[in-house]
């Protein structure tokens, strides 16, 4: 979605902008632009594609100089990609950058064409508020904020620059999300920290209708009340390299290969005495021992970690777990109660349909629960209790290594309540965890040891136009992940099923030559699966089988077999989700893709 810088400082604007949005880029965009103070005025520059064409044109057209100024990447919501509809949108003596959606803005059109304000030039929301803000300024920027925050639904974070306010930049956020950076003399704005980190590690949340103004290198806060706030400073624990490929040709394998390590640093804080002990996230024995059903609600691939969780949780703690797509959720009226959990994944910590449920999960008095990677993001403030996992910056648009987290998160979680409901003992909780803390070894030695063969696999995919992934029980689960992977970033359609409802109707999609791959890691099931594979095969599928090192198939049913360590069964996710990724990353170069930026998508969907 949209990201928004900017600036206050002695470096060159128009460098930092662009510097900045750079590392937003995996936001997903599609135009960008910038707004600078030069000389006391407001110089734009905007267009249509990536910044590479913004640099491009100011070369061309001649590039804003200043120390000021607000910058701002487009993925359109109202009205197509075009220079025109590319932000920063003005109004007479008012320019801004936003992200979000203002879902009245037909109502404050009118509103302002009624009062003889009709100068407007494209089709976004943005405009709107653009010419809004100055119709209601009379000289106090914080007042004519004020004013309009009062007018605008939705959700939004504006950065905002007055003509007659030169060398400032005003800020404010409602639902998406903005910060704050604080270096030696100089401010920023931004909707992530990588935008920053180049320079500072420090910043601050600008929360709920909070205002900020960026002036002399200092940022000063107000309340949406008008009273004067101090706010707690808070310290970024990665750095610039980070966020950085680090010799990878993609942020995507980078964040494969990182997986170990994130896996590491998000479970050993976790394992007191050989057993899980989240107490230092709000979550003790006696909490999860007394709920009654639980409830996963998330999107995309974080609510494929809670279809693992289901199968984990319910297997080992008998508690009745429920998990559902946030953006169905949020209107189906859920039965929730106060003796339920609800627990929302999100990387982001930002998804808008995710954070919509965890507010109707709060008024129901449901406890929450918020499993999400970025800290200090607004799903994680408004939970009653958090797991931060520590995954580090996730850049790449496919989500790899903060699914991995996810799982290992959701591993903890159905051990530690397992134990609190006396579903198993002490000695089988610590056996369990120990298989769990072998898991960054076995990932890394699991990426070396099919990385191989899934860039050679990938290379019979790239012609195919349609693929199933099926499997069994976790296997199904996982698979759906896999799926979801390889269509995101190859563009091949592809649907996961579970491999016994084939026959019930999707067999028929099955021609010769069309790839079927199969997740066969239960070894409970695997003879049914075994069934399903040689079904596809019998009537032309190529199938790809994925499977431990042990697993005793038929050379017959598989045309390509990639092995993974063998494990416990339901550990096994945490080693065959590797070459689904790897599968979906080398499908996706050998098609010539932008893998980390894939067509269409944002990384954070902060927009229903
Ligand atoms: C995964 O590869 C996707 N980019 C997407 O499905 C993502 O997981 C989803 O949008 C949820 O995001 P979140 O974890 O930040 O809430």
């Amino acid at each position: 979605m949209c990201g928004i810088v900017g600036y206050v400082g002695r470096r060159d604007c128009t460098d930092v902008l662009v510097s900045a949005l750079t590392k937003l880029e995996y936001r997903g965009y599609d135009s960008a632009g910038i707004a600078v103070f030069e000389n006391g005025k407001i110089a734009v520059a905007k267009t249509k594609g990536r910044l590479s064409d913004l640099t491009a044109k100011m070369e061309r057209e001649g590039k804003p100089k200043g120390h000021a100024g607000i910058g701002h990447t487009r993925w359109a919501t109202h009205g197509e990609p075009s220079d025109v509809n590319s932000h920063p949108h003005s109004g007479r003596r008012v320019t801004i950058v936003h992200n979000g959606i203002i879902e009245n803005y037909k109502q404050l059109k009118q509103f302002l064409i009624e009062n003889e304000r009709d100068e407007f030039l494209s089709d976004t929301d943005t405009e709107v508020v653009a010419q809004l803000l100055d119709f209601y300024y009379d000289g106090n920027p914080i007042r004519c904020i004020r004013k309009v925050l009062h007018e605008l639904r939705g959700s939004f974070a504006l950065g905002i620059v007055f003509a007659d306010r030169p060398e400032t930049v005003y800020a404010v956020r409602c639902e998406s999300p903005l910060i704050v950076g604080q270096g030696q003399g100089e401010v920023f704005i931004a909707s992530d920290v990588p935008a920053i980190i180049k320079y500072t590690k420090d910043y601050y949340l600008l929360e709920q209708g909070e205002i900020a103004v960026l002036k002399n290198g200092a940022v000063q806060f107000c309340s949406l009340h008008g009273r004067m706030l101090e706010k707690e400073l808070h310290t970024a624990d990665w750095d610039e390299d980070s966020a950085e490929k680090g010799g990878y040709p993609h942020y995507m394998l980078k964040e494969i290969h990182e997986q170990p390590v994130s896996v590491k640093t998000t479970i050993t804080p976790r394992i007191e005495d050989g057993l899980p002990d989240l107490s230092e996230c709000g979550i003790t024995p006696e909490t999860l021992g007394k709920f009654q059903n639980i409830f996963i609600v998330a999107c995309g691939t974080a609510m494929h970690a809670g279809m693992v969780g289901k199968y984990v949780i319910e297997k080992l703690a008998r508690v009745s777990v429920t998990v559902d797509i946030a953006s169905e959720f949020r209107y189906r009226d859920p039965l929730l109660t106060t003796n339920d959990l609800v627990i929302i994944i999100s990387q982001s910590g930002e998804t808008a349909d995710s954070k919509a449920v965890l507010t109707l999960a709060k008024k129901t008095g449901a406890k929450t629960l918020a499993i999400v990677n970025v800290k200090g993001s607004s799903i994680a403030r408004e939970a009653d209790m958090v797991i931060y996992t520590h995954a580090g910056p996730e850049i790449a648009v496919a989500s790899t290594k903060a699914y991995m987290v996810q799982l290992s998160v959701m591993y903890l979680l159905a051990f530690e309540m397992a134990y609190a409901k006396g579903r198993i003992d002490r000695d089988e909780c610590r056996r369990l965890t120990s298989e769990l803390v072998k898991m960054p070894e076995v990932i890394e030695s699991t990426i070396n040891s099919v990385v191989d063969m899934c860039q050679f696999v990938s290379t019979k995919l790239i012609t195919a136009d349609s693929l199933l992934y099926i499997g069994r029980g976790l296997d199904y689960a996982l698979s759906m992940e896999g799926s979801l992977k390889l269509k995101e970033i190859s563009y091949i359609h592809s649907e996961s099923y579970a491999a016994g409802e084939l026959k019930h109707g999707t067999i028929s999609l099955i021609t010769d030559g069309m790839p079927v791959i199969a997740v066969a890691t239960q070894n409970s099931l695997l003879e049914k699966t075994v069934s399903n594979i040689k079904e596809v095969k019998a009537r032309g599928a190529m199938t790809i089988v994925i499977c431990d090192e042990e697993a005793d198939i038929d050379p017959e049913a598989a045309d390509y077999m990639i092995r993974v360590p063998k494990l416990a069964e339901l550990l096994m996710p945490m080693v065959a989700t590797v070459p689904m990724q790897l599968l979906a990353y080398y499908t996706s170069v050998n098609k010539g893709n932008d893998v980390d930026k894939p067509r269409n998508l944002a990384k954070s969907v902060t927009v229903e």
